[in-house]
């Protein structure tokens, strides 16, 4: 039997109309006791996207307190409605990604290679927006996956978008784009169970990159740290694609894109790539988020290799071929003006998953090369973009939307938003005028560079792509040992999560064909019985100059600017030494983050509270670039019983990170089993001396003669 429902005024919900204190907030309390917020002076009043006032955003409508909901209740069924439909598809790849807003500055005029009308005048402001990604994660998947990053840069030019569509690594995995569904298939989880997830460490994508071997080059590459870094801030960027710059004379040079980090390249190690991905899975859209909320704008400069067909055609490979590149030392690049990123976006929906980059938005003055990758992008991202944003009129979204003056007769479709007025919608017309609508401009209008071609159709790929294993070779001997250590590392753990031998085995022999060290440290590291033959090669591997520029430690930071300190207190902290740290990590331009066993803080031996940021379990030494260690004795005993607190130390020392630290500290050493292993790497911090020298230690990021990864 139903019960009766308590009377009160029959057509609204609170108990009163007098406001009542509901913890910090003044609040009406409903019938039930559910919170009712009310507009009130600059407060707006709540309403339905008809525009229709809201009374109650806490209840539907019924029969009865406790009856059924009436269907007439317009207000529940829209925003119940919208909310069913709130998601649209994410990309298909890249759908993991983060933007930001900022400007280019040309430093330069480049009249004479480009008629780009953003390069003409010097110091010029361009508008832009970056949107940074993983490839093969879905929309929800970590940021520390072991990927390709993408780099993807769309100019709000006077003369139209221009979009840069790149990556973090300069070459790719295939060289057709009719192979690009199934680099991806086969990366992304398998199709029957749905996973792994945002990893390539199984079968399907080693099968298929083993029975690849144009893509050996780019294995070296994501096997590397590049496809483990620190932060978006601290990572290249690349065009990949040979494209031409055309100037007014119509005269075109060939050029490879470049973004270069003003701090310098930074990455993380695998075994913290891990751990900060259970800690923060949004590391590196947080980081960006910080920075640049904090006015710490990250900065990349624009670099350009220029050359001719008489380079082209004395270079030892195909510059046509994504997946090969052009080293530094052979074509150095000018820097011709620098990337700001300077406003987060106000809603990452309409911004960041909106945003429609695409590699044939390029304006006059540049132009495409016949790289069948590119030309196959081209096709891609215009076709993709119309099934994911759901209509072709994507580009009146404002993000997507030119900045400069447009106009064309295309029109309706879904969603259409910008609608010219007026009788005419085709041209030629004899309406004249502006009652005739736009008119096509020979000389402001777009103008293909009129390459010569010709050849037979056919269904074949270039032999001048054949060899795979040279460039491989080339960025293998261009690293460190150390990062050496960390890519034989990093292949020995993804071919171990391959369930099948064979795979392994194919693997190895095609490493035997780029290094023979490289093969056999894998081979021990999979505890392979056999070492394979050599794969047949297409052409026999060269042993080229190594390259510097390809290692991250040779060209990592000369300075700890931007980076993160997160310094661990207790009560009783030495409040001076705290001041003295900050100020020393302030003058470098350099974070203090302050861990503490609860996230109220803690008291300074001074009497002074200190603010935390982190609880201890919330802060663990992988989020960040070094770390102090500041307890006082009393508070020292009681974090060495935390395993949250022996995992901070133990961690930051096989992580090679800097440890700054109080004589009190050394039980924590004790407890996480470094007690005998201090090295250079750990600094007693003592006075103002001390935290300076710290600072100065940390310039070098790790501490990497520990060799303990
Ligand atoms: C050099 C090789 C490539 C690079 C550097 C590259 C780069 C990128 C980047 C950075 C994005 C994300 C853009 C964003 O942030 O919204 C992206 C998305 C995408 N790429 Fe590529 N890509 C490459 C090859 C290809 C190829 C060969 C194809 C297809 C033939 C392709 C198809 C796509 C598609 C369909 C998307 C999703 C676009 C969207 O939904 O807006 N990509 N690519």
């Amino acid at each position: 039997m139903a019960k009766k429902s308590k009377p009160n005024d029959r057509t609204r919900s609170v108990i009163n109309d007098k406001p009542a204190r509901y913890a910090d907030q003044e609040v009406m309390i409903g019938t039930a006791g559910e919170v009712h917020q009310t507009a009130a002076g600059d407060v707006p009043v709540l309403t339905t996207q008809q525009g229709i006032p809201v009374s109650d955003d806490q209840n539907s409508l019924k029969i009865g307190a406790r009856g059924p909901t009436a269907l007439e209740d317009f207000h529940f069924r829209e925003k119940i409605f919208h909310f069913d439909h709130e998601r649209i598809p994410e990309r298909v790849v890249h759908a993991r990604g983060f933007g930001a807003h900022g400007y280019f500055e040309n430093y330069e005029s480049l009249a004479d290679i480009t008629k780009a009308d953003l390069f003409q005048r010097p110091k010029e402001k361009t508008p832009l927006f970056v949107r940074f990604s993983t490839v093969a994660g879905n929309k929800g998947s970590p940021d520390l996956a072991r990927d390709v990053r993408g780099f993807a840069v769309k100019i709000y030019t006077k003369q139209g978008n221009w979009d840069i569509v790149g990556n973090n690594i300069p070459v790719f995995f295939i060289q057709d784009a009719i192979k690009f569904p199934d680099i991806i298939h086969a990366a992304k989880q398998e199709p029957d169970r749905g996973f792994p997830q945002a990893q390539t460490a199984h079968d399907n994508f080693w099968d298929f990159i083993s029975l690849t071997p144009e893509s050996m080059h780019m294995v070296m590459w994501i096997m590397s740290d590049r496809a483990i870094p620190r932060s978006f801030r601290f990572m290249e960027g690349f065009g990949v694609h040979t494209f031409r710059l055309v100037n007014a004379e119509g005269k075109s040079t060939f050029v490879k894109f470049h973004w270069k980090p003003k701090l310098g390249l930074q990455s993380v190690v695998w075994n913290e790539a891990v751990k900060i991905n259970g800690a923060d899975p949004d590391f590196h859209r947080r980081d960006l988020w910080d920075a640049i909320k904090m006015g710490d704008y990250p900065e990349w400069e624009l670099g350009l290799q220029l050359f001719d067909d008489s380079f082209a055609e004395k270079f030892d490979f195909d510059v046509l071929d994504a997946t090969k590149f052009i080293p530094e030392e052979e074509v150095p690049v000018r820097r011709v003006g620098r990337l700001v990123l300077d406003r987060c976006v106000d809603n990452f929906f309409a911004e960041t998953e909106q945003v429609a980059f695409c590699t044939q938005n390029i304006v006059p003055g540049i132009d495409f090369s016949n790289d069948p990758l590119l030309q196959g992008r081209n096709f891609s991202y215009l076709d993709t973009q119309l099934k994911r944003l759901g209509s072709p009129n994507f580009t009146h979204i404002p993000i997507n939307a030119p900045k400069c003056p447009f106009a064309s007769f295309q029109q309706d479709g879904h969603m259409a938003l910008i609608n010219p007025k007026g009788r005419v919608n085709y041209e030629p017309n004899s309406w004249g005028g502006e009652a005739g609508g736009p008119r096509e401009s020979p000389e402001q209008g777009f103008r293909s560079y009129p390459a010569e071609e010709q050849g037979a159709k056919l269904r074949v790929r270039s032999e001048t792509f054949a060899d795979h294993y040279s460039q491989a070779r080339q960025f293998y001997k261009s690293q460190t040992e150390t990062e050496q250590n960390h890519l034989a590392n990093a292949l020995v753990f993804e071919l171990s999560k391959v369930e099948t031998p064979a795979i392994r085995g194919r693997m190895v022999a095609h490493l035997l064909n780029i290094d023979e060290n490289l093969a056999k440290q894998v081979a021990d590291g999979l505890g392979l019985k056999e070492m394979p033959k050599p794969a047949d090669a297409a052409r026999p591997t060269q042993d080229l100059k190594p390259s510097p520029t390809l290692s991250i430690h040779l060209n990592g930071p000369k300075s700890f600017k931007g980076r993160k300190v997160g310094a661990l207190l207790t009560d009783g902290v030495d409040k001076s030494l705290i001041e003295s740290l900050k100020s020393a990590l302030d003058g470098e331009g350099a974070l203090l983050e302050i861990i503490a066993p609860k996230v109220g803080g803690v008291q300074a031996s001074d009497g002074s509270w200190i603010e935390a940021k982190q609880k201890i379990d919330g802060g663990p030494s992988v989020l960040y670039d070094a770390v102090a260690l500041l307890p006082s004795e009393e508070g020292a005993k009681l974090l060495a019983k935390e395993p949250a607190a022996r995992d901070f130390v133990a961690d930051a020392f096989a992580h090679m990170k800097f440890i700054g630290h109080t004589a009190a500290a050394a039980i924590l050493f004790e407890k996480a089993g470094i007690a005998e292993n201090r090295d250079e790497g750990f600094i007693a911090l003592k006075g103002k001396d001390d935290c300076s020298a710290f600072v100065a230690a940390c310039r070098q990021v790790r501490f990497w003669k520990r060799r303990v990864n």
